[in-house]
């Protein structure tokens, strides 16, 4: 009896040691896994020549040098669009002179109806540091698809279309690094420490 109860303590202790090593591995695997998916300069985002505001180019040059945020939208959006544009304008507002460096692109998913003059007037609204940015659509597209961005057209029963699109903030380090979203509707004060963090403000 002793020495039947003997082996199978060393079966369970061979048995935990095996599966907490397992976990561990794990644990290692999905922890940096997270960590590679969030921090390497990622597969979001590329390259790309397209239009701002003005009507000057711009290119992905754009996103660095200064914390930043990407939004995707269009100007003629219902709601989502312009309650995240005047919220954003409303975490500048709040941030004040800490959050200067701050910039932020509209980047229009209806490129074909946003000309530039139309996201200038739509951008200014919202304050002077939103940039509107359009262009060719088959460009526009590509940028779309290498932010993991959804964009569809919607049609509309006066045979028009709308556009069903996503609606997170992405947020740019000054190094061109992805850092994370926020969410459409996300509460104020979540929103600012996001945008503190960002810009390195204590
Ligand atoms: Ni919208």
């Amino acid at each position: 009896m002793p020495r039947i109860a003997l082996k199978t303590g060393i079966w369970v202790a061979l048995a935990t040691l095996f599966f907490s090593s397992l976990g561990l591995l794990l644990w290692q695997y999905t922890v940096q896994g997270t960590d590679r998916s969030l921090s390497a300069k990622l597969d979001l985002g590329t390259d790309f020549s397209l239009t701002d505001h003005n009507g000057d180019t711009i290119t992905e040059a754009a996103f660095a040098g200064r914390p930043t945020l990407i939004y995707f939208g269009f100007t003629r959006c219902p709601e989502v669009c312009p309650t995240t544009l005047y919220e954003l304008s409303g975490w500048f507002e709040a941030l004040g002179d800490e959050g200067r460096d701050l910039q932020a692109f509209f980047i229009s998913v209806d490129p074909e109806r946003d000309t530039p003059e139309i996201m200038k007037g739509y951008a200014e609204a919202f304050g002077d540091r939103i940039t509107g940015i359009t262009g060719d659509p088959d460009e526009v597209a590509r940028v779309i698809a290498a932010w993991h961005v959804y964009a569809a057209k919607i049609p509309t029963d006066d045979g028009d279309y709308t556009m069903d699109h996503t609606a997170s903030v992405f947020l740019i380090d000054r190094d061109g690094r992805f850092r994370g979203t926020i969410a459409y509707g996300e509460d104020f004060e979540s929103a600012t420490g996001k945008l503190r963090r960002l810009a390195g403000i204590s």
